[in-house]
């Protein structure tokens, strides 16, 4: 896990933090009026993107995350290099408990241990982590007999 200066990332991550940032003029969040996007890198370098979806019935909202995976899963594209986030706050975002545990699912089912690329709204600073670091001792099902 890595505090670093916005301008320090990699090209091609700067690119996907951008494509999270138009995903996150998408987002449906009437009731908290906080817009997230999310972009995913991957393997053969396609962008695929979520916002976040809000619901009157406030549990049922997607995150951003959750929305962009959704959509990787029904393109077929399921190999990851790696997820960008950002939102309308001020700091750097970070997922949710839940997102945690989706974006695990999806290091699992590939075996790669794919970036997250955190950033803050004005793109100053960002955080990149692998998933693994984001959830020690996740619930996980290889390590249990079904
Ligand atoms: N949200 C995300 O989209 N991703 C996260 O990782 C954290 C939270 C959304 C859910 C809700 O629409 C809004 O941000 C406020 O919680």
């Amino acid at each position: 896990m890595k505090n670093v200066n916005f301008k320090e990332l990699k090209q091609e991550y700067k690119d996907l933090v951008q494509s999270a940032e138009e995903a996150s003029h998408k987002a449906y969040n009437p009731y908290s009026d906080i817009a997230v996007g999310a972009a995913i890198l991957t393997k053969n370098n396609k962008i695929i993107k979520g916002a976040n979806i809000e619901n009157a019935s406030f549990r049922l909202s997607i995150c951003a995350e959750q929305s962009a995976l959704a959509q990787a899963n029904i393109l077929g594209e399921n190999d990851f290099k790696a997820i960008a986030i950002i939102s309308s706050l001020e700091g750097v975002i970070t997922p949710c408990g839940a997102c945690r545990q989706m974006l695990f699912e999806f290091f699992q089912r590939s075996g790669i241990d794919f970036d997250i690329i955190m950033s803050n709204k004005d793109k100053t600073k960002a955080i990149i982590a692998k998933v693994s670091e984001l959830l020690p001792l996740a619930f996980n099902l290889k390590n249990f007999k079904l």
